[in-house]
């Protein structure tokens, strides 16, 4: 029987697949105090996305063997302190790229057609009738989507694009197959890498699918801010430091852009000053892959890969 540490609220495809082990937690958030108390002896941890897994925690884990994190990204864990240590490090790709596109397409669609400043003004019961002129919105046929990562989210994303009929144009570390995205729409079928200096100049909307690394960190910055068009959205699915929020608020204030949907913050949870007062701007709480069948399916990923490291066998989905 392995000692496992379960960090956060977990849905129960979890906590039955590790029922016969030693599990503590599961049921709240551990502070950073708890964690540190509970790794000492602990052989393995289903971790959620704030867990602080630096490597002064992972110093203080001497059996850790493998750490199960709940979610696709895992810039809350330090992976070399891990490597060196022999600890597995396993994520969940492959299951939530499509309920986290749907919801950055959802936030597009806000965005672009001001559905949150909408439906405000229906619940604040401000006098209203269709008007021809009213409440307008920018469309999205025949605009050109940027999306920046073309991973399994950012793919799922630019069909999406494409089947509403949007051109795409995509950046990476290098080509990608694209065939998947051009089939969904011949009409629309031109999806091409461009540099990121392109991307922000042609496109409609800009769309965040990439990891948080030193190099995605402030890549919306002010200088990239400038380089997008006055009529353009950027939206974020991503990690909330890939856009430098002040510089946001501040192109939103002077016009350089239209508009924002975010689901994810620089300083989650707290929102930068400034968003909060804007109706251009659409503001959810980090709720990408929150289907339930897709946290389900996420949460029993993340025990068999810490089942499997605990019975000497390879993880399913390691990154290490
Ligand atoms: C959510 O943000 C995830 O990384 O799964
Ligand atoms: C709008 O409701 C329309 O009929 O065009």
């Amino acid at each position: 029987m392995a000692r496992i540490i379960v960090t956060a609220p977990q849905m129960p495809d979890a906590l039955d697949l590790l029922r016969d082990h030693d599990v503590m937690g599961g049921d709240h958030f551990m502070t950073r105090e708890e964690l540190e108390e509970a790794i000492v002896d602990a052989d393995a941890v289903l971790s959620s996305l704030s867990d602080p897994l630096d490597a002064d925690m992972l110093a203080r884990a001497p059996k850790l063997k493998v750490i199960g994190q709940c979610a696709a990204g895992f810039n809350n864990v330090d992976i070399e302190a891990a490597g060196k240590q022999g600890i597995v490090v396993t994520t969940t790709p492959g299951v939530l790229h499509e309920a986290t596109a749907d919801l950055a397409f959802g936030l597009m669609l806000m965005a672009t057609r001001r559905l949150g400043e909408a439906e405000r003004l229906v619940r604040a019961g401000t006098p209203w009738r269709y008007d021809h002129t009213f409440m307008l919105g920018a469309g999205l046929q025949g605009a050109t989507l940027g999306i920046i990562g073309l991973g399994q989210i950012g793919e799922a994303m630019a069909r999406r694009g494409a089947a509403f009929g949007m051109d795409v144009v995509y950046t990476a570390r290098h080509d990608h197959d694209t065939s998947a995205v051009d089939a969904t729409n011949p009409a629309t079928a031109t999806t091409r890498r461009v540099d990121l200096d392109e991307l922000l100049r042609i496109s409609d909307v800009v769309s965040l699918h990439c990891p948080l690394t030193p190099e995605t960190t402030h890549i919306i910055d002010s200088a990239a801010l400038e380089k997008m068009k006055p009529t353009a959205f950027v939206i974020n699915t991503a990690r909330g430091a890939c856009i430098d929020e002040n510089a946001l608020v501040a192109a939103l204030r002077a016009g350089k852009i239209a508009g924002a949907g975010l689901d994810v913050y620089e300083h989650e949870p707290s929102i930068t000053p400034g968003l909060l007062e804007m109706e251009n701007v659409v503001l959810l709480p980090h709720i990408g892959s929150a289907a339930r069948p897709t946290r389900g399916v996420m949460s029993a990923l993340s025990a068999r890969n810490i089942l499997a490291v605990l019975d000497g066998k390879p993880a399913e989905t390691p990154v290490n």
